[in-house]
């Protein structure tokens, strides 16, 4: 899919914000550990989500999606092995399905999980906490052989050396239903994280948080559970930055719980951008030039690596340098080389992204990964002429009805 963008003078109305993906993706795997419904709410129509509901039938989860109304319905049955392997390299939470086999003392055989390819995404910290209950993996021509070889009955302690949103979610899901305690320490506690945990309590789970030590009682099993998911900061942000990057804006973003954004707002303003903040309601308004930031993208609450991208091109736009560093994925760089190609003076040095001043010319890029594609449409409002965007499909993996949203506020958006 070709995405082709004309030049606007401004990016008005209103952007509703669905469901987020990273917290959808993890809470669809939650079925796989009780024998009774799950019901989620505000489940967000995205590609990862279909291959994620794919994934799950493929292993025995009958699911009712009803896409017009945002509910899913989950239901356990009878769990087998992955019989489509090709599924699991399209998207990088197939390693949480790996974890909810694991839970249910199954053997299987299984792909790497893949998703956006933007850095090395090893998946080492998920095979410790495997092997560490009981799991042998072997690997063969980069197919993985998971088979359960020894009973562990003991309590477990796990430190991530680099806090790990994955790793975290997967340790939740292999240990909520062993009789024994796990405490995570240098755990993840974005608030996808925490909205799983939520979930799990909900479902009679014993799991506490204290900062970054996460303590699991297990349970012997879990009860059904109806849940709204929390709204998608990441495609909050990314809305609000485009409104940044054009000329003028005066966008209201709703259905959002503003708190989980506070650095991003505090980013804007940096940028010289009024914004006003209600509870669940976002206004960004943009009159004046931008001014250049110095940014690090790391853990939460700091500015989020999944914005990181986006943030860069719309500081080409200021009219003073900045300075950008991502500390969780160093090297998630692909929209730079678009950049690049479309003469904006950002240059690398040792990992950290410099930006001056710059006018953008390029008619066509490409969207490597998710973000990056984002980060396209974003370069799109700094053209003066159309922009085609190639490998836009990329997009729709996280970014519900994401042209009839841009159409809405003004941008001049077709696809071919
Ligand atoms: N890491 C390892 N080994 C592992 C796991 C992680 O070295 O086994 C490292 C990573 O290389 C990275 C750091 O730990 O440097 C943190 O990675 P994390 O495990 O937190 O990433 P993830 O769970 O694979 C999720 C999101 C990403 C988001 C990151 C960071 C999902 C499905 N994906 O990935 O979302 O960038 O956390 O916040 O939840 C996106 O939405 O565009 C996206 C890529």
């Amino acid at each position: 899919m070709k995405i082709l963008l004309d030049p606007i003078k401004r990016v008005d109305g209103v952007v509703h914000i669905s469901g987020s993906k990273n917290a959808t993706l993890p809470l669809m795997v939650c079925s796989m550990l009780t024998d009774e419904t799950i019901t989620l709410y505000n489940v967000p129509c995205i590609s990862d989500v279909l291959v994620m509901k794919q994934l799950l039938e493929d292993i025995g989860i009958k699911i009712d999606y009803d896409i017009e109304n945002k509910r899913m319905i989950l239901k356990k049955g009878l769990l087998k092995q992955f019989s489509n392997l090709e599924n699991i390299k399209k998207i990088r939470a197939s390693i949480y399905v790996i974890g909810g086999l694991i839970a249910n003392k199954i053997n299987f055989k299984s792909y790497y999980p893949g998703g956006c390819a933007f850095s090395k995404r090893p998946i080492d910290y998920h095979l410790e906490a495997f092997k560490a209950v009981g799991y042998k993996i072997t690997d063969k021509n980069n197919l993985l052989k998971v088979r359960k070889h020894r009973n562990i009955k003991q309590d477990l302690t796990f430190k991530i050396y680099k806090q790990s949103v994955g790793t975290t979610i997967n340790l939740l899901i292999i240990n909520v239903l062993r009789k024994y305690k796990t405490i995570i320490h240098n755990a993840s506690v974005e608030p996808e994280v925490l909205e799983v945990i939520n979930v799990l309590n909900k479902m009679n789970a014993n799991i506490r948080v204290d900062n970054t030590t996460i303590t699991i009682d297990g349970v012997k099993q879990l009860q059904g559970v109806s849940h709204h998911i929390m709204s998608d900061r990441i495609e909050a942000g990314s809305y609000m930055l485009l409104a940044c990057a054009s000329s003028k804006a005066n966008l209201l973003i709703k259905d959002i719980d503003s708190s989980y954004l506070t650095e991003v707002i505090n980013t804007i303003k940096e940028l010289g951008v009024y914004v006003e903040i209600n509870k669940n309601n976002i206004h960004i308004k943009k009159d004046y030039p931008l001014v250049g930031i110095n940014k690090v993208a790391s853990y939460y609450p700091m500015f989020p690596t999944d914005l990181q991208q986006i943030l860069c091109v719309t500081c080409c736009k200021a009219i003073t340098p900045s300075i950008i560093k991502d500390e969780i994925y160093p090297n998630r760089l692909s929209h730079v080389k678009e950049l690049q190609k479309a003469k904006a003076k950002i240059y690398i040095k040792d990992f950290i992204i410099y930006i001056y001043p710059s006018i953008l010319d390029i008619n066509k890029v490409y969207a490597h990964d998710l973000r990056c594609g984002f980060a396209c449409i974003v370069m799109g409002c700094l053209i003066k002429n159309q922009l085609i965007i190639e490998n836009a499909d990329i997009i729709l993996r996280g970014y519900e009805n994401v042209i009839s949203k841009l159409k809405h506020i003004g941008v001049s958006i077709n696809v071919e």
